[in-house]
C-alpha cells in the first residue's frame, strides 16, 4: 500500500521527522529554507498532507494548487494562518495544538510582565554598556506586581493560566475582558472580575494581551485605547502581531503616555516597527513564549499525531474545524 505524503514545511525535531516516515512519504525542510507561497504551493501540489507552523498561510489559492491536500497540521495553538473558511470549503481538514503550551505560555507571559515592569532588559543594557557607575535611589524605578491590578483581555486557557498566576501567587486583583464572560466556578478559580474593556483599560496596572487573532480583534489596542490607560501602566503582547498598532504603541512609549511594553509579538513579524527597536522602555522578545524544550517537543509530537490518527481514519485529535463529509478530498 502507498504511504500518504506530506510536507514537513519547517526545520522540526529530526526524531519527529523520522517517526513520520514510519507512516508518510516525507518532504522535510532540515535547512529550514523560508519558502515563498509559490514555492510552497508547487511542493505541496502533490502532497495529502502538511505539517506547518504558523507561518505560511493556507488560503483559497493555495488549496488550488494542491488538490490532493487533506490536512494541513499546525505546530502552534493560533491559526490565524489558516483560512478556515476556504479550507472548509475545500473538504481539508485543520488543526492546532492547544493545552501543551497552555502553562508554559503563561510562564512566559508572567516573565514578560515582570521584566517589562521591574525595567529589567533596560537596566541590563545600562550595566553592559558600562554605564553604572554609582548606585541612586531612583536607579531604574519601575511598577509593583503584587498587589496590583491585571488586566487580562483574552480570557482562554492561557488568560486564565495567567490570571492564576497574578491571583494566587502575587496578590493581584484581576479584572478581564473576553468576547463572552467565564463560568462562575472559572470567575472563582481565577478569582477575577468580568469588566468592561474600557473599565479594563482604566483600572488596569498591567494590561495583558491574549486574544486570538482575527478581523475582529486587529488593533484591538491602539491610540485611541492606549489614551484610556494609566500614564504608569504596562501593556504586554503575547496574543499576535497585529492585536496592537505597533506605530501608535512606540508613539505612546515615546511620549510617556503609558510607561513600558513588553512584547513577543509584532505586526508584520519577523520585522520590527523601527521606531519599537529604538524606545528604551519596550522588552522586546521574538515569539518565543511557548519556545522551552518539553513544550516544543509537545507541540511538535501533537502536530504530528494529527496527521497519523487523520490517516488512520481515528479523526484528527485537535482540529480547528468540521469540513461536510461529502466535501472532504478523497483519501
Ligand atoms: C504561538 O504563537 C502559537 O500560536 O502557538
Amino acid at each position: 500500500m502507498t504511504k500518504p505524503r506530506i510536507l514537513v514545511a519547517r526545520a522540526i525535531f529530526p526524531d519527529i521527522v523520522d517517526r513520520l516516515r514510519q507512516h508518510f512519504e516525507v518532504e522535510a525542510n532540515p535547512e529550514d529554507v523560508i519558502w515563498s507561497p509559490a514555492e510552497l504551493a508547487a511542493r505541496l501540489a502533490d502532497k495529502d498532507g502538511a505539517f506547518t507552523t504558523g507561518s505560511q498561510r493556507i488560503d483559497a489559492d493555495l488549496l488550488t494548487a494542491a488538490p490532493r491536500l487533506k490536512i494541513v497540521a499546525n505546530m502552534a495553538v493560533g491559526y490565524n494562518n489558516f483560512d478556515v473558511d476556504a479550507m472548509t470549503a475545500a473538504g481539508v481538514q485543520g488543526t492546532n495544538t492547544p493545552d501543551v503550551l497552555t502553562e508554559t505560555t503563561a510562564d512566559f507571559g508572567f516573565a514578560l510582565l515582570m521584566a517589562t515592569a521591574r525595567r529589567m532588559t533596560e537596566s541590563e543594557h545600562y550595566l553592559r554598556a558600562g554605564q553604572w557607575t554609582k548606585w541612586s535611589y531612583d536607579m531604574f524605578a519601575g511598577s509593583d506586581i503584587h498587589g496590583s491590578t491585571l488586566g487580562i483581555i483574552g480570557m482562554g486557557r492561557i488568560g486564565q493560566g495567567i490570571a492564576k498566576r497574578g491571583a494566587h501567587g502575587f496578590g493581584m486583583k484581576v479584572v478581564y475582558h473576553n468576547r463572552s464572560r467565564l463560568a462562575a466556578n472559572l470567575e472563582a478559580e481565577c478569582k477575577a472580575t468580568y469588566v468592561s474593556k474600557e473599565e479594563l483599560l482604566a483600572t488596569a496596572d498591567h494590561v495583558m494581551l491574549v486574544v486570538p487573532y482575527s478581523a475582529a480583534s486587529h488593533h484591538t489596542i491602539g491610540a485611541a485605547e492606549l489614551a484610556q490607560m494609566k500614564p504608569s501602566a504596562t501593556l504586554i503582547n503575547i496574543a499576535r502581531g497585529g492585536i496592537v498598532d505597533d506605530a501608535a504603541l512606540a508613539v505612546a512609549l515615546r511620549e510617556r503616555r503609558i510607561a513600558a511594553a513588553g512584547l513577543d509579538v509584532f505586526e508584520g513579524e519577523p520585522s520590527v516597527h523601527p521606531d519599537l527597536l529604538t524606545v528604551p522602555n519596550v522588552v522586546l522578545t521574538p515569539h518565543i513564549a511557548s519556545a522551552t524544550v518539553p513544550t516544543r517537543r509537545a507541540m511538535a509530537d501533537l502536530a504530528a499525531d494529527n496527521l497519523i490518527a487523520f490517516f488512520e481514519g481515528r479523526g484528527a485529535l485537535t482540529p480547528v474545524n468540521t469540513p461536510a463529509p461529502e466535501a472532504a478530498r478523497a483519501r
